[in-house]
């Protein structure tokens, strides 16, 4: 039987999906791709999940990169059709329709810091490294760390960040907008947690759409992504949550939302 490189566990709601790829710090290999492909089509199937977080085993690292022992027998032109099913694999994850918070707990190297970049939002441990090196192996991002980066953090400090190698730390991280939180050492799951407990008393289609709206709208003009927003609203207005949510406030009493 395969070796399980990734796990889910599933309680009150939240997926946390753990890639454990040790000793070799959780790098990124075939079948651990493979595996996180298969456990988000089954967690897109299961209603029961509200939210998602991805960690890393242990505490050194999150995702050290890409396994670069695949590198060697990958010359050329196979090069695009491998990114490419990784690319695919991460946009799923990114369009997931519920939230997915990376709980960042060491190194967050080349992929590891790309599959970061793919969820909605980013809690670092006080540990974690961020960074780009695959310039020192002679080639360049491949799950779109050339694209979500400096869409996150602006094409300057994107491009110190990938052409020279530079390593982040996660106070540097909060400073430049690349997490949103930074958390004592083991702490960043149950912070991941507390904030997706937070995001489930909200309203799901709301949440929904309000993801969707962004991520898409990032890609688009501004009049197109206007127009992105006021048709998610359109979806939310014909909800009963939305009349539930403005009744419970003129009611002064938390809303109960059903998610439709
Ligand atoms: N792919 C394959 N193996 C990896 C790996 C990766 N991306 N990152 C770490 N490993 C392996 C190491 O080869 C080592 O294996 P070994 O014990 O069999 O020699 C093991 O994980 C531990 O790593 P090590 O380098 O000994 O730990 P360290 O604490 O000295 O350094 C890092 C940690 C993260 C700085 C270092 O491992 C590193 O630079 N990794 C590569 C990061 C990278 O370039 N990622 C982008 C890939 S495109």
């Amino acid at each position: 039987m395969e070796k399980e490189y990734v796990r889910c566990r599933i309680e009150e709601g939240i997926a946390v999906v753990t890639v454990d790829n040790q000793p070799a710090l959780n790098a990124l290999n075939a079948p651990t791709l493979t595996q996180l492909d298969q456990i988000f089509e089954s967690l897109a199937k299961n209603q029961e999940v509200k939210g998602v977080i991805i960690t890393g085993a242990g505490e050194k690292s999150f995702i050290a990169g890409a396994d670069i022992s695949e590198f060697i027998q990958i010359k050329g032109e196979a090069a695009v059709g491998f990114m490419n099913r990784g690319q695919r694999i991460f946009d799923k994850i990114e369009a997931f329709d519920r939230p997915v918070i990376a709980a960042v707990n060491g190194f967050a190297l080349g992929g590891g810091n790309e599959l970061a970049m793919c969820c909605d939002i980013r809690i670092a441990a006080e540990n974690a490294i961020f960074g780009q090196p695959e310039v020192n192996l002679g080639i360049i991002p491949g799950y779109g760390g050339t694209q979500r980066l400096p869409r996150l953090v602006g094409p300057g400090k994107a491009k110190e960040i990938i052409l020279a190698d530079e390593r982040i730390n996660a106070q540097e991280a909060l400073r430049i907008g690349l997490v949103q939180k930074v958390v004592p050492r083991g702490q960043a799951v149950e912070e991941a947690k507390k904030l997706l407990r937070k995001i489930m008393g909200k309203g799901p289609v709301a949440v929904k759409m309000a993801k969707k709206a962004i991520n898409e709208g990032l890609k688009l003009s501004l009049r197109e992504g206007l127009d992105l927003e006021a048709q998610g609203n359109g979806v939310c207005f014909g909800t009963e949550d939305k009349d539930e949510g403005a009744k419970a406030f003129l009611e002064k009493r938390p809303a109960q939302f059903k998610g439709k």
